[in-house]
């Protein structure tokens, strides 16, 4: 699993402008929490990659991740914020935590959800820990449009400390009637002349923006606040089919 590196990780996305999707974050708590938010909670944090930032902001960092080194690599990295990173090592489908959170989010499509009793399960656990008024932002988790448009060009390289990254990604489709996706990405990593291989599957049910629109109409604890394409709040997505990254917005009400 590439996950248990999380250094080539961290490589391999370093095209991402982790400075302004932190702004976009706190702009997003300005804009629409109805309260004030304290603990911020990221599911499948992963190297937790904004806590440096967040906690730069006066916020408090808490993250969820299953895989053990990833969450290591984050504690270490991060050893020196004045207030030490709160780190649990579960799965997202079914979760409790101790604390009450006031805002939380999932990025780069990072709901590893196969089925809808563990998309309840997941809203479920995510309802017990969201403080009323908080917000949960979602980035890429709803599938506007069709996942195999985009097949055929996407092989990257990028390069960070003497580490290249070259990364491939292949997406079939499983299952049309239940929406199930398997993501094959193929990481070829050159360590300083160390040669390794990464052959990574992942299997996801992808979420119809009317799915989604109807999932949470039917509980009474959430409400919709809005989705937008370009991670900008001046782009609401209206009646588009194909947008990258489009984000999503839901508010705990109950
Ligand atoms: C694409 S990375 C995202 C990392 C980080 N959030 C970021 O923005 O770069 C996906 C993460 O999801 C974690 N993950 C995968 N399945 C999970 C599950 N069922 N529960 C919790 N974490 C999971 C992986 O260990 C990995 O760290």
């Amino acid at each position: 699993m590439l996950y248990d590196y999380p250094e080539y990780y961290e490589t391999a996305f370093s095209f991402r402008n982790i400075e302004e999707e932190t702004k976009f974050l706190h702009q997003c708590i300005k804009q629409f929490s109805k309260i004030n938010v304290t603990n911020i909670f990221e599911i499948a944090c992963g190297n937790a990659p904004h806590a440096g930032l967040l906690t730069e902001l006066g916020y408090k960092y808490h993250g969820l991740d299953l895989n053990r080194n990833m969450l290591d690599y984050a504690a270490y990295k991060w050893k020196d914020l004045p207030n030490k990173l709160q780190l649990l090592e579960a799965n997202m489908i079914d979760f409790s935590y101790p604390e009450k959170i006031d805002f939380a989010y999932v990025m780069l499509g990072s709901l590893y959800l196969n089925s809808f009793d563990e998309i309840k399960s997941h809203f479920d656990s995510m309802s017990r820990m969201l403080n009323v008024g908080s917000l949960y932002f979602l980035d890429w988790c709803i599938q506007f449009g069709d996942p195999l448009a985009h097949n055929g060009n996407n092989r990257f390289t990028i390069e960070k400390d003497g580490i290249e990254v070259e990364s491939e990604f292949q997406i079939k489709l499983l299952d049309k009637a239940n929406q199930m996706y398997e993501e094959i990405w193929t990481i070829n990593v050159n360590d300083r002349g160390r040669h390794k291989q990464f052959n990574m599957i992942e299997r996801n049910k992808a979420i119809l923006p009317e799915q989604f629109l109807h999932f949470i109409k039917e509980r009474d604890d959430f409400e919709f606040v809005g989705w937008w394409k370009d991670w900008d709040f001046n782009h609401p997505i209206e009646n588009e089919h194909d947008v990258t990254r489009p984000v999503a917005l839901i508010r705990k009400v109950k």
